[in-house]
C-alpha cells in the first residue's frame, strides 16, 4: 500500500510505502524539512503542521508530546515529522514550519537561495 503526500508551501508530492515517516518521506523528495537529531525525536527541527490526513497519521506519543512544548508556534495540527507514520493509503498535505525549513537549510548550507 502507498501513501501519497504534498509537502507545502513548496509543493513536492511522493509516494512512499504506507508506515513510512513523514520525515523519511521528506527526505526521499528532496523537500526541506529539518533533521537535526537524525529522527531520534531529540529535537523539533521537523516539526510540521498536518493539513491533511492527522488522523491517519501514529498517534502522537508523551516523548513527542514533550519535544513539541519546546518548538516554535505549535498549533493543533503539529506533530514531528520523524515520529509520524503515514498509515493510510491516501494522500496526506503536510506543511513545513518555519523553523523546520530554517533548521534544513541550516543543515544545508547549499540549498540557501542565492542573494
Ligand atoms: Fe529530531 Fe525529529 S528529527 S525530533
Amino acid at each position: 500500500m502507498t501513501a501519497r503526500i504534498r509537502f507545502e508551501p513548496d509543493g513536492i508530492e511522493t509516494s512512499v510505502p504506507v508506515g513510512t515517516t513523514i520525515r523519511d518521506a521528506a527526505e526521499g523528495a528532496g523537500a526541506q524539512l529539518g533533521s537535526a537529531c537524525g529522527g531520534v525525536c531529540a529535537c523539533s527541527t521537523c516539526h510540521v503542521y498536518i493539513k491533511e490526513g492527522g488522523e491517519d497519521v501514529s498517534p502522537l506519543q508523551d516523548n513527542e508530546e514533550d519535544k513539541l512544548d519546546g518548538a516554535f508556534d505549535v498549533r493543533p495540527n503539529s506533530r514531528l515529522g520523524c515520529q509520524s507514520e503515514l498509515l493510510k493509503d491516501r494522500l496526506y498535505v503536510v506543511e513545513i514550519s518555519r523553523e523546520s525549513r530554517q533548521a534544513f537549510l541550516d543543515e544545508h548550507p547549499a540549498a540557501r537561495p542565492k542573494v
